[in-house]
């Protein structure tokens, strides 16, 4: 999910000086007493992240070539050169609310040109629901669609509890931008539309039923939204009125690399018909998708199946082509009870839309059975048409082409970790978090007898408008803990205490992140700073080092929620890992995703050795704590 940045990092010529991303909506006044009261996001200091990104290095990089950036960084310090770029850095911090927010927009999304499905937007996988029919199917997009409309009421009213972050309260812009949103692509960059706060915000969603979509109006004249019965009907008529399967998968077009799509949607919507039903999909509210079943799978494999359908669809013959990618909210629910949502990433991050899941389900676990009471009947949802001219069929026939491609490409393995959860490190007065990251990379060292540049996401939510920074997992502490744990001759007390300094640097660089004091943003703002100061770039960003601490091949996070489902995103780089896990009190349920263009990399064996891992470090634990009494 965070493709753009690894790519920007390792092509810096690419980067071009920035030009304005539409605005994306502000939140409204009365919740800026909120907004007003937060922090900026701080500049860390120069020296500060020279050290810490050298110490970064280390476990990744040669000796040589770790010597080699010591004197760089030294010429950087000691030239004038950085100094000028940070002190250019702090009058961007005076001058904006949040010096880094348009930056990162554009390089971790709209400049991206990789498509978006797999690539950016991660995906919630919901636990199985037990509907085998379209009845089933519907009583649950029913109510899921007024649980999400009674969460948007709080978003209208203003009325969201501010979350808080060990103790800190949190920007909730986020949760400002996730409904009636949409990507649009560009040529070159894309931009992202929010008609929440317009003139005339929407007052409906989009269904898509076999690659039909649909405008559901979703309020009544008086303001209220429908009931759960009303919604239930309309949606019935929809499903009614969209039987055919050989309509052309238009949506598919959006699955497509930046530019491609960026090309055919300006020939889409050339047409006027075209343009209004693109418009209407890209004002509503949020997309439902009513999925087609797919073929059945042993049970074990029900969710990394799921979580597979959730990201691409499963292909153009199956569901690929019942989405609208650029959406940022889509809500998928299958006839065969698989569910879950896919999000297009730019707007928000992971915590605010599984907030939104949690509150949802309770919403819907309230609901009871639907009892068909007489109503004034609604008028039919309006159906979208689209002008297939040979050009767009064309495109369409490529974007399928391109989706196969990625579907036969995505390796995905759920693992339901069964045996602990979030109890087990607590007990031994462990950072759970740390705990799952040292898990990581133990199972990574033991699969390549080596370690890799790892990503965590940390939030930065406590300033500002801030989204993330990253947890650099891999440290001296956390390779010489793995290098222990495959050494016969060291001792458990010995790999315990390794283990216990490992976490502590964890939780130490997680503070750090979450207070605005990491690294990656701030190397990323010299970087555009010495771009927008139009002079030439200074040699530590085209360093050989810098390459490789940007090359991550675990791309991970830790996305917790109250309900038993699990966030999956698609690996950062071709030979890496995406690793998104949810440590509940007694389990943890991790997605793990590769690519099986890479001969190195399998989901399921590397969830097999997680799965190792996390029980050998546990048995330390016990053993350990047994020999001491
Ligand atoms: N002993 C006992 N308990 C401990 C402990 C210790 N040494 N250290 C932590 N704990 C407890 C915490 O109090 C917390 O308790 P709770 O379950 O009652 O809340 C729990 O263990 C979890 O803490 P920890 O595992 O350390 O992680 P965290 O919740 O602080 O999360 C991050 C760490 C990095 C995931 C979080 O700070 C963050 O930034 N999240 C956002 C991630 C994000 O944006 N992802 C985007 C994806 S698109």
């Amino acid at each position: 999910m965070l493709a753009v940045f690894v790519r920007a990092a390792l092509h810096p010529g690419r980067m071009k000086p920035s030009r304005l991303v539409r605005p994306v909506t502000k939140i409204p006044e009365r919740s800026l007493v909120h907004q007003e009261s937060l922090p900026k996001l701080p500049v860390p200091p120069l020296k500060q992240t020279c050290e810490r990104y050298l110490a970064a290095l280390e476990p990744i990089v040669s000796k040589e070539e770790l010597d080699h950036t010591q004197q760089l960084v030294q010429e950087f310090l000691k030239g004038g050169v950085g100094e000028r770029v940070q002190k250019g850095l702090e009058r961007r911090a005076r001058k904006t609310d949040n010096w880094l927010s348009e930056w990162w927009m554009q390089t971790a999304y709209l400049d991206c040109r990789m498509p978006v499905p797999v690539y950016t937007s991660p995906g919630v996988v919901l636990p199985r629901m037990h509907f085998q029919d379209r009845q089933g199917q519907i009583r649950f997009a029913a109510k899921l669609i007024a649980g999400v409309l009674d969460f948007k009421r709080m978003i209208d009213t203003e009325t969201l509890p501010v979350e808080y972050l060990s103790g800190k309260p949190l920007c909730m812009d986020q949760y400002y931008q996730i409904l009636s949103s949409c990507r649009i692509p560009g040529p070159k960059r894309d931009t992202v539309v929010n008609h929440a706060m317009g003139k005339t915000p929407p007052t409906h969603i989009t269904v898509v039923h076999n690659f039909q979509f649909f405008v559901l109006d979703v309020y009544n004249s008086d303001g209220t939204s429908l009931t759960v019965d009303q919604i239930y009907m309309q949606l019935e008529k929809i499903w009614n009125s969209s039987l055919q399967t050989n309509k052309e998968p238009i949506g598919i077009l959006t699955s497509q690399h930046r530019n491609t799509w960026g090309k055919a949607y300006n020939n889409l919507i050339k047409d006027k018909i075209n343009k209004e039903s693109v418009r209407a999909i890209q004002k509503s509210i949020f997309t439902v998708c009513l999925d087609a079943p797919i073929p059945r799978v042993s049970d074990e494999m029900y969710l990394s199946r799921g979580a597979a359908q959730i990201l691409h669809g499963g292909g153009a013959r199956w569901n690929s082509g019942n989405r609208w990618f650029d959406k940022t909210l889509q809500f998928i629910v299958g006839e065969d009870g698989t569910c879950g949502l896919v999000y297009e990433h730019a707007p928000a991050e992971g915590p605010p839309i599984v907030f939104l899941i949690d509150y949802v389900v309770k919403y819907m676990q309230k609901q009871t059975e639907i009892v068909r009471s007489p109503m004034v009947p609604l008028s039919m949802p309006q159906k979208l048409r689209f002008n297939i001219t040979p050009d767009i069929k064309r495109d369409i026939e490529k974007a399928k082409q391109n989706m196969n491609i990625m579907v036969h490409d995505l390796d995905v393995k759920v693992l339901m970790f069964f045996h602990f959860g979030k109890n087990v490190p607590k007990q031994h007065k462990l950072s759970p978090d740390a705990f799952v990251q040292m898990a990581l990379q133990l199972a990574y060292f033991r699969m390549y007898d080596t370690c890799c540049s790892t990503y965590e996401s940390a939030s930065l939510r406590m300033f500002k408008y801030g989204r993330t920074d990253a947890i650099r997992s891999t440290t001296v502490d956390s390779l010489r803990f793995a290098q222990a744990m495959q050494d016969p001759a060291k001792q458990g007390s010995e790999r315990l205490a390794l283990l216990q300094k490992a976490v502590q640097k964890h939780k130490e660089n997680t503070y750090d992140a979450i207070h605005g004091q990491a690294i990656d943003r701030h190397l990323l703002g010299l970087k555009r700073q010495s771009i927008e100061d139009l002079t030439s770039m200074p040699e530590i960003f085209m360093d050989t080092s810098y390459a490789v601490a940007h090359h991550y091949c675990l791309s991970t996070s830790q996305v917790g929620s109250k309900t038993d489902c699990v966030m999956c995103f698609g690996p950062m780089v071709p030979d890496g890992y995406g690793v998104c896990y949810n440590p509940m009190d007694e389990h943890i349920n991790i997605a793990i995703t590769a690519f099986n263009s890479c001969e190195e990399t399998n989901a399921a064996k590397f969830a097999q050795a997680v799965e190792e891992a996390l029980l050998d470090m546990r048995a330390l634990l016990d053993d350990t704590a047994t020999v001491k009494q």
